[in-house]
């Protein structure tokens, strides 16, 4: 039974996924490709149990963000336009 149940929960989750994601930011709102990087990363890089929205705030997600970027050498760092007020990627 699992076997079955479980890859249909899997894909139901994703598709519930939005591609792009906007987080509210009064200096700038951020996009973030949820879905490139979700192809880059295992879901467990960034969620700490099952999948779901983790109350994102400036803390979380600077240490989040910037911590991958940085230990990556890849994304945004330390330029906050790049994040702040970006336009979405589409690739
Ligand atoms: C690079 C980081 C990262 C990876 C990898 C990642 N996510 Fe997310 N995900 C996020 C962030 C950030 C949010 C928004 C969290 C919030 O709003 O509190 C989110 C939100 C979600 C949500 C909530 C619905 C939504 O669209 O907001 C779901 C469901 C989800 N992710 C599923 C997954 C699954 C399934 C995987 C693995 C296949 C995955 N995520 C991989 C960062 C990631
Ligand atoms: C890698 C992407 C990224 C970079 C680079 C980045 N930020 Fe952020 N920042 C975010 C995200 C994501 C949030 C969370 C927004 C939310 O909670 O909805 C955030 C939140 C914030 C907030 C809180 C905004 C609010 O409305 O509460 C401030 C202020 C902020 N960042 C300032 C900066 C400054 C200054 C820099 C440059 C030194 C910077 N950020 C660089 C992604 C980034
Ligand atoms: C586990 C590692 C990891 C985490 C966590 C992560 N990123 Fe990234 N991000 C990357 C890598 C690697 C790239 C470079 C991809 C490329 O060059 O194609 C990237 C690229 C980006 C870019 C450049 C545009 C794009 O989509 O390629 C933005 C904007 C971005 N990330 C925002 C965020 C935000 C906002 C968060 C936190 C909510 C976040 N990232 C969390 C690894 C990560």
């Amino acid at each position: 039974m699992k076997r079955i149940i479980y890859p249909a929960l899997a894909m139901l989750m994703l598709n519930t996924v939005a591609d792009a994601k906007v987080f509210k930011a009064y200096n700038g709102d951020v996009d973030f490709n949820h879905s490139k990087h979700m192809g880059m990363y295992p879901c467990k890089d960034c969620h700490e149990g099952p999948p779901r929205p983790f109350g994102i705030n400036k803390e979380k997600a600077h240490k989040l963000c910037i911590g991958c970027h940085t230990k990556e050498g890849a994304g945004p760092t330390r330029h906050c336009s790049q994040c702040h007020g970006n336009k979405p990627q589409d690739d």
